[in-house]
């Protein structure tokens, strides 16, 4: 593949859910900025007519409450285009053919069911545009192991690995970058970030709404397949990297891969899974379904950095707030130097990744007064998204039509990380129910006792 840029979007689902919560926005944000300057061809089977899509990215705008400016709508809504057609039809790819015009490195974002990637991809290709192109698919790329090496081989059909965007949104998150970033732009982090200092590390992702209208989509992801497998496997990743070498493009994520091959195999006697109670009563949602919406794990990343260090993950819908969280507990202090009733905790770092951006350093610090008496403080430093911050969707959209591939997921970074998640995949025992708004089933505790228990982000 060559570095060219993208002459041409083809978004294959284009009357569908992705493309109305993010694609739409993302396709306007780029032209607020000016940098809209390829042709978009949407392709769905819905009976749409084109100005029927233009008043769709009209709604999707206004539900995502954007203010917009009219000129900027102009320019997306001018480089719109509609191509009806089934599938399965070879006349559908002629026709977007047609509708690329002379696009010779077009970019096909496959927001369509697994089951029709490769349909679609050999249509491309029976019409000679897969040549030159490049392609993003969305997570979970594939359900297991075994089908994302099947995918993977029907990619690699037509494209080459430099030529595939793996879209794992949370890669795309200023805050899930400052992971990294704040690592390793700071000299003081890195004699700490290791198995000598760190006690234990939390992700926590929480959200306190329940599956919505996805209750079908659902059914077939579960909390492991949804978010563990993939968003915060990647933040694992991040946390437990060694530090990248800038002296070439993929330094990133041959050290994201190089940790994930770290990680032992889940192990199904360190889980917990939960389902909310009315799950089941869910539009989509099989009445005896046994898909958990909350998982907690314990993880192992067997490296010389982190060998003995506890990672936990734990992350579930309907519980009681929504928030994602990393906090990383440092060793307590060696010794009792001033007699306090309540010694001082050993200090801890704190990533707020959503929906606010935190980072904060937890110390004690001596409360004013005769005695030597310690207090805990935090320093912390928070970011609300401005108006003109990039949303992930944009930025990656943007990257993927540079060629730019490093907040991508890899073929062996996904393949490691269905490998890790595997032994749940096979987990036939019902999830415990939890009631909704709470912090998920009480077993999860018994997970972290060892460490004093889950730090429930505030
Ligand atoms: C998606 C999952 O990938 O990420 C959803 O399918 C989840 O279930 C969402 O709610 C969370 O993303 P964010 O950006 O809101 O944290």
């Amino acid at each position: 593949m060559n570095g060219a840029k993208s002459d041409a979007l083809v978004f294959f689902g284009i009357t569908g859910d992705l493309a109305h919560k993010k694609i739409f926005p993302a396709l306007y944000g780029m032209a607020r900025r000016g940098v809209l300057d390829l042709p978009v061809v949407g392709v769905a089977s819905s009976d749409v007519t084109q100005e029927q899509l233009v008043e769709r990215a009209r709604s999707s705008l206004a539900e995502a409450k954007i203010d917009v400016d009219p000129s900027a709508f102009e320019v997306l809504a001018g480089h719109l285009t509609y191509v009806r057609g089934n599938y399965l039809e070879p006349d559908t790819y002629a026709r977007i053919r047609t509708a690329l015009g002379g696009a010779t490195h077009p970019l096909f974002y496959l927001a369509i069911p697994p089951s029709l990637f490769a349909t679609v991809v050999e249509g491309l290709a029976g019409v000679g545009c897969t040549t030159g192109g490049r392609v993003i698919l969305e997570k979970p790329f594939g359900r297991d192991l075994a089908s994302a090496h099947a995918l993977n081989a029907t990619l690699h059909a037509r494209f080459e690995e430099s030529a595939i965007f793996r879209i794992d949104h949370y890669l795309g998150k200023e805050a899930v970058q400052n992971l990294l970033y704040f690592r390793f732009a700071n000299a003081f982090f890195e004699p700490v970030w290791n198995r000598h200092y760190v006690e234990n590390v939390q992700i926590t992702m929480a959200e306190k709404f329940g599956v919505a209208s996805r209750g079908k989509f659902y059914e077939e992801a579960g909390a492991v397949r949804d978010v563990i497998q993939n968003h915060l496997l990647q933040v694992v990743g991040f946390l437990a990297m060694e530090p990248p070498s800038s002296a070439y493009p993929e330094a990133i994520r041959d050290e994201q891969a190089k940790v994930l091959r770290c990680v032992r195999s889940l192990d199904p006697a360190e889980t917990v899974l939960g389902q909310f109670e009315g799950y089941r009563s869910e539009p989509g949602v099989a009445p005896d379904s046994i898909v958990p919406t909350y998982a907690a794990v314990r993880v192992h990343v067997d490296s010389w950095r982190w060998a003995g260090v506890p990672f936990f993950i734990r992350a579930g819908k309907s519980l009681a707030v929504t928030a994602t969280e990393v906090y990383v507990e440092l060793k307590a202090p060696p010794q009792v130097v001033f007699n306090e009733a309540a010694p001082a905790m050993g200090n801890y770092v704190r990533f707020r990744l959503g929906p606010d951006v935190v980072i904060a350093i937890g110390a004690t610090a001596k409360v004013p007064g005769e005695g030597m008496a310690g207090a805990p403080i935090e320093l912390s430093m928070t970011r609300q998204k401005t108006s003109d911050e990039m949303d992930a969707y944009e930025r990656l959209l943007g990257d993927a039509m540079q060629g730019e591939a490093t907040l991508f997921a890899r073929q062996d970074a996904v393949e490691a990380a269905w490998r890790i998640v595997d032994p749940l995949l096979h987990m036939d025992r019902a999830p415990t129910p939890y009631a909704a708004g709470s912090w998920g089933p009480p077993e999860a505790m018994e997970l972290t006792r060892e460490v004093d228990g889950w730090i429930d982000p505030r």
